[in-house]
């Protein structure tokens, strides 16, 4: 497996899983953030199929987030979630970012998990923050340079 930039062609693979891993759905949001962020926008393959993704951009000065992680249901358990989230965090790190924060469904408890594995602690609760009422839990991570 390795973790390479989007390409307009993997979009179709990507939208799939999106499918599958949310309920609620953009298709437009991710074609944006490929036109205002192709850097940040990364994709794991094996072959040449799309097994999962990650997004993320500078949203301050010195803060990265997260926008969007998933894995391919078939794909899921097998390190691809800590690698995409890994690499990502390398990029915001050779950015020079120095914290990155993301938003998780309260009732994700497999993500939380992840997410508090590495490091991420959760900071404060939004109530209502999803279209069907769910709290989402804000978690962040400071970022140290990389040797
Ligand atoms: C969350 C998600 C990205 C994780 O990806 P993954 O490839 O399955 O995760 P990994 O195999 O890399 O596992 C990473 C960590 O997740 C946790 N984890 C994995 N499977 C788990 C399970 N069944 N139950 C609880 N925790 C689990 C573990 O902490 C694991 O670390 P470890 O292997 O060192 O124990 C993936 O499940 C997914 O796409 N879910 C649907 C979309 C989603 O929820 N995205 C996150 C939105 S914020």
């Amino acid at each position: 497996m390795i973790v390479r930039n989007f390409m307009p062609q993997d979009f179709e693979q990507v939208l799939t899983i999106e499918m599958e891993a949310f309920t609620e759905h953009n298709p437009f949001v991710y074609m944006n953030f490929y036109e205002m962020n192709d850097e940040g926008f990364l994709v794991a393959t094996t072959g040449n199929k799309v097994i999962g993704f990650v997004m993320g951009y500078r949203s301050e000065t010195n803060e990265g987030r997260i926008f969007s992680l998933a894995v391919k249901k078939e794909w899921q358990n097998r390190g691809v979630g800590k690698k995409l989230l890994n690499s990502i965090l390398d990029l915001f790190k050779d950015e020079g970012i120095r914290s990155a924060t993301l938003e998780v469904r309260s009732s994700n408890d497999k993500a939380i998990q992840m997410y508090r594995k590495m490091d991420f602690i959760a900071c404060w609760i939004e109530h209502d923050y999803y279209s069907d009422g769910e709290s989402g839990i804000i978690m962040k991570k400071q970022l140290s340079p990389r040797s």
